[in-house]
This record gives C-alpha cells, structure tokens and sequence, in this order.
C-alpha cells in the first residue's frame, strides 16, 4: 500500500505524540481508545518508557514498538481494535522490525489468548502492569512473546509523572482513584481494571503544582467512581475497615480532597469525572458549592429510568433517590449542568421500564449526555445471570428516541445561555473556524468566539448571541477576573 494512504487511514484513534527528549533514539508510536483513564495511562506509559530511549512518534510506519491502549466496554469497541490490527499487519509489512503491544482493558480481558487469536501482537500489558514495560520489552527483543496481566492492590503510578501527550497545554487530567469495587451486572471494569484504590492526596497535590507551574489552567480528576474516593494511607477501599483508628480519623475523602486541591490552587480549574449517584455525598455539592474554582457541572450516569432494571443492573440507588439527588444538587449549587450516561435494552427492559427512562429525562432535563445499547460482556453477572432478551431492532429504536430528546433537551439548557455573559477558558482553535477560539464554560458547554487578541489558556467574559444544541456562540466581552 502507497505510504501516503496509509498515513491517511491512520487518522482513527488518538494518536499520541509528546515533546521528545534529547538523546532517544527509539520510537514509541502510542494510542488510545476508550474512555479519559486510558488516555490518561498511555500518558504514563509514554514516561516510563522515555526513560527506556523512546520518543514518540505519530508517524506509525517509523515506530519501533507499536501500543494500542484498548477498551472493552462494548463489543463495538473491541471489534474497532480488532480491525486496528488487521492494519498493523498492513504496516508490517513496510516495517517488519516493529513490535506491537496491547495494553489496557482488553489485554487484561483476553490475558494471553490475545498471543493466539492475533498473531500480530507480541506483547499483551494489563492496566496495573506498565512499570514492568521495560523488561517485557526486553523480553519481545529477545524474540520471546511477553505477558503481565497482574492486577495490584495499590495505586500502581502514584510516582510517575505522565507525559502531556498531545496536550493543548491548558487542561490536564490527573487520576486520583483505579479500578471499581461497585459490580454493576452490566459492566466489564471491575474484571479489567480491578479493586478499587485511592491514590495518596500528596502525589495528587504534586502532580498539580507540576501542572500549574507548567501554566495548566485546568485540572480533571479521574476515577471510575470519584465520589468513592478514600486515602488512608495505602490499600483497596474494601479493607478500610480493618485500618487502625489513626488511619480512620486522619482519612481523606473526596469533599476533603476537592477542598484541598480549590484551597491549594485558586488559580486551577477543577473538574471532577465520573460521579456515582450511590457515592455522592452533600458535603461533596457543598464543596462545589463553596468554590469559584469548581466546575458547576456533574456527570451523574443513570442507565435507566426504572427502580426494576437499576436493582438488576445492580446500582445501589432507586429512581426516587436519584431524583433526589438531582434536587439536592440544584438546592446546593445554582446552575448546576447535569450529563447522563444512559443504557437501552438492558436484560428484562420492558417498554413501560423504557418509559420510564424517558419520564426520568424529562424530570432532569440533562445538558447533553452520552447513550448506549446494551451489549452484553462475556464474564459479567448480567452475562452469567440474566438473558440478553431485548432485540437489537428494539434497543436500537429506544436509543434512537432517547438520543432525540436528549438533543431536545440539550437545545433548551443551551438556550438558556443566550443574552448572558458566561467566563470561558480557552483551550483551542475552533474545529470550524480558523479565526474563533473555543473553550468551555463552568457548566462545560463548549463556547465559540472571534479569537481578537486573545490567546489560550486567557480566562474570557463572553457575551452568548446564539446557539445550538451543542454549542454557544458569541463574542468576548474582556478578561474575566479569575
Ligand atoms: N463508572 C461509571 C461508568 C463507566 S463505563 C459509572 O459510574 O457509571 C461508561 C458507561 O458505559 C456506563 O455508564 C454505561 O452507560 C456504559 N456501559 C458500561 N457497560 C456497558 C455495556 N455492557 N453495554 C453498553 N453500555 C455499557
Ligand atoms: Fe462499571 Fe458500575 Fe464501576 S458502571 S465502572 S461497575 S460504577
């Protein structure tokens, strides 16, 4: 295949690229699918390795060692990984000395299966086991195939500082939780990612002031289960009981944590990704009520409408109590935009529990959010215990009806914006025009506006003219006094 082609056809995952280090030769060619965490661990991995001679590259027909950081959280998501390889092998063929790698859910899923069913992969690297990269690559440059699918019961990269790859310079994401203990029946992360384990405030303090003084305006904390965070000097979350009275008293959870980091760095953006409805707690909104410095938004995934699927899919709350929540949240903090997760077709979804989704949407009115049909994973409770009885055709019409309103409803929150003055941070060229910026607003709408003399990582007053159902457009009035 013509070079210029494939270059071409590899536009499709993030691919990664980072400022290089003086003195590596070798070439590190790394992307990412799925969600924030991934991108977020293939930064990691780009900083251990650069301390084993590579740089990267996004040149994948130069690369010498090849990663797919890959997701398993739908069917859909590992059949685009499986094709990703199929054209690796392409590659190959230009460049036979490269060394492909898998890291992430899918290698911790598949272990050592993964050598077998696609001869192309030489190395299969579970998400707690990148520190021992070094000596599997070793191990692949002796011709031997190498395989670390461990699970840890500590926070594995408390230490490593990530490389920014690719970063706009502005927002960072910082990890502050790994794994989930919850055992939702649907979901493949617990397998994959393991127990859940908090990471020590200090190292999070750390890697922030690192931030800011590298002139990151914004910080996103990331967790499957933020509000599940608990520091008490090391260890799963699940063991916190048995920890001695010092180390109960001294805790930190996730309201101290947020307290400390807006308290420590007035200047920083906090967001927080992703919250759990059981989890949250009001001392957390009260945090987020207390400070200019976090974002008024919450991502509050739902999945379903109905008490009788949420108690199946094993989500410790009802709907009442959900909705409660969402009261609770606009009682505490004012303008609070909310985003779903929401899943149709879930095993025993009725019409009546589908309309109920839909009565819950109408109820919250959510500023956009992120829908799915279910797809069963090999492994889970709901694999092993209930029958996956919804037909494609149906969960595919009720996303299609959810996904609708959803952009109903995401027109009316955005409308609401229009004629108000709103403070973006700018974070980029905007995708459509050259000559605005974009950035987001406290709630996380994305705003566009003439660039004029501003630059980015500039905190904006922006007056909105219009809209549409994703975006806010105006014009900047002057500097915001962040
Ligand atoms: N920790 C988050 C969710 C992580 S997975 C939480 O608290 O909910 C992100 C989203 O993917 C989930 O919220 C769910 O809506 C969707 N998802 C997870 N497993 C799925 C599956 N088997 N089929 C379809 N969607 C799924
Ligand atoms: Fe998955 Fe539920 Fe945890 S959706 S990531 S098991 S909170």
């Amino acid at each position: 295949m013509h070079i210029e082609k494939i270059i071409e056809e590899n536009k499709q995952g993030q691919s990664l690229v980072s400022e290089q280090t003086d003195g590596n030769h070798k070439k590190l060619f790394i992307e990412s699918y799925g969600c924030q965490m991934n991108m977020n661990d293939s930064e990691i991995v780009a900083s251990i390795l650069a301390k084993e001679g590579f740089n990267t590259t996004q040149l994948l027909e130069e690369a010498d060692l090849v990663l797919v950081n890959t997701c398993s959280i739908r069917d859909k998501a590992e059949q685009t990984i499986r094709k990703r390889l199929q054209y690796y092998n392409k590659v190959k063929k230009i460049n036979p000395t490269m060394k492909v790698g898998v890291l992430g859910c899918m290698a911790e899923r598949l272990k050592s299966k993964f050598l077998e069913e696609e001869k192309i992969v030489d190395l299969v690297v579970g998400p707690d086991a990148y520190r021992d990269l070094p000596n599997l690559i070793e191990e692949v440059d002796a011709g031997r195939n190498a395989v670390n699918v461990i699970l840890s019961k500590e926070e594995t990269y408390g230490d490593v500082s990530p490389v920014r790859l690719q970063s706009n310079g502005v927002s960072a994401f910082v990890s502050i939780t790994r794994g989930c203990d919850n055992m939702c029946t649907f979901c493949v992360v617990p397998f994959t990612r393991g127990r859940e384990r908090s990471r020590d405030p200090e190292s999070i303090i750390k890697e922030i002031r690192d931030l800011k003084d590298n002139n990151f305006k914004e910080v996103t904390l990331l967790g499957q289960n933020v509000d599940s965070y608990l520091w008490y000097g090391g260890g799963l979350k699940k063991d916190f009981n048995k920890a001695s009275e010092i180390a109960k008293a001294t805790a930190v959870d996730f309201a101290k944590l947020l307290d400390l980091c807006a308290k420590e760095f007035p200047k920083i953006r906090f967001r927080a990704f992703t919250s759990n409805p059981q989890d949250m707690s009001l001392d957390v909104l009260h945090i987020i009520a207390k400070h200019e410095n976090i974002c008024k938004y919450i991502h509050l995934p739902v999945q379903s409408g109905s008490t009788r699927i949420l108690e199946r899919m094993n989500r410790q709350h009802t709907r009442e109590e959900y909705l409660e929540l969402v009261d609770n949240i606009h009682k505490i903090i004012p303008n609070c935009a909310l985003s779903q997760d929401i899943m149709t077709g879930f095993c025993g979804e009725t019409e009546e529990d589908h309309q109920e989704t839909i009565s819950l949407m109408q109820k919250v009115k959510y500023d956009y959010g992120f829908m799915f049909a279910y797809s069963e994973r090999p492994g889970t409770l709901a694999a092993k215990k209930f029958e996956d009885d919804v037909p494609l055709k149906i969960k595919k019409s009720r996303l299609a009806e959810i996904i609708a309103l959803q952009q109903e409803h995401s027109h009316y929150r955005t409308k609401q914006f229009v004629g108000n003055i709103v403070e973006v941070l700018i974070e980029g060229t905007s995708k459509k025009s050259e000559a605005h910026w974009k950035g987001r607003n406290t709630q996380n709408t994305v705003v566009v506006f003439p660039k004029e003399n501003y630059k980015m990582g500039d905190f904006v007053d922006v007056k909105i003219d219009s809209c549409t159902s994703a975006t806010l457009i105006g014009k900047a009035v002057s500097y915001s006094n962040h």
